[in-house]
């Protein structure tokens, strides 16, 4: 097979230069055999909708979007999947019959992550979600689908907190929303969607969120544990960073445009050591 064989990809943002993706596309390709180049693009501030249509000019398959972009690509996509309506952001692009379809495998990368990586049902569990932004909006409607008990959306912000619980209201998950100062009763997943650890801050949560049998989660991964972890550790709860969610968030989107899933997992040992 000739390079030139290959169906074009990549990953925009700005800054782009840091991120995993081309390692984790290329690792799937070489265990799925599928011919693909996957590339960094970093786009100027003003000019995401420009670089997605020299993409398509170009002959490209499809794009991942990283930050700041992600609203952006919801609203130039001619066709939005739900996930990606739910979240109101995009980080899949897919150029299909001269459409640009947006989805969003972030949440679903997360569950994946939870459910299957770490083991832990998300079937009538207590979910504490910290934190209200864009990354948080992002794993609602996955949330949702795996039939909670109860989701709690603690933010700084309560107004930005309720607004989001509004919008998804539910019939099997009771969904509210507080400030940190009203987290009340234990969790049996806690999952950290501020920004908080990008400044290593800690978000107020009460230890008494925590038991034994929690699971913290934080969005974010580096070399070190971030300052939630190590706090939800100090609780004596069970933690996790957000690398196996990049990676899951990468195979749904490998999945999407060539409809066979990798496996993660051994690429999860891989990379992690
Ligand atoms: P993202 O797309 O990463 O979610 P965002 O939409 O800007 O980014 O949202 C950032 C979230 O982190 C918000 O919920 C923010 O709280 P506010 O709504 O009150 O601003 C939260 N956040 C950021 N820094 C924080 C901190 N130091 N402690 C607690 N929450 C923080």
């Amino acid at each position: 097979m000739r390079p030139d064989d290959a169906d074009h990809y990549c990953v925009i943002g700005n800054p782009v230069a840091h991120s995993k993706s081309p390692l984790i596309h290329a690792a799937f390709a070489a265990r799925t055999g599928q011919h693909i180049a996957y590339g960094r693009r970093l786009a100027p501030l003003d000019g995401f909708a420009d670089v997605v249509r020299d993409l398509i000019a170009k002959g490209y398959k499809g794009a991942n979007v990283t930050v700041p972009f992600k609203l952006e690509a919801a609203a130039l996509a001619t066709r939005l999947e739900e996930r990606a309506r739910a979240a109101g952001a995009v980080n899949t692009l897919s150029f299909v019959d001269g459409e640009i379809v947006g989805d969003n495998t972030d949440g679903p990368g997360l569950v994946a992550d939870i459910v299957r990586n770490a083991g832990v049902p998300l079937a009538g569990k207590r979910i504490l979600l910290l934190g209200a932004g864009g990354a948080a909006r992002g794993v609602m409607l996955p949330f949702l689908q795996q039939g909670p008990a109860a989701i709690v959306v603690a933010n700084r912000t309560l107004a930005t907190a309720e607004a989001l619980v509004g919008a998804f209201q539910d019939q099997v998950t009771q969904v509210s929303a507080c400030g940190f100062d009203g987290i009340r009763g234990e969790f049996d997943i806690v999952v950290n969607a501020t920004s908080a650890s990008l400044s290593q801050a800690l978000p107020p949560v009460p230890a008494s969120a925590f038991t034994k049998d929690t699971l913290a989660l934080d969005m974010m991964y580096g070399d070190q544990p971030t300052p939630f972890m190590q706090f939800a550790a100090r609780q004596g709860a069970r933690t996790r960073d957000g690398f196996g969610m990049l990676v899951e968030q990468a195979a749904e989107a490998f999945a999407i445009w060539r409809d066979v899933r990798p496996d993660t997992h051994d690429l999860l040992t891989t990379l992690r050591s």
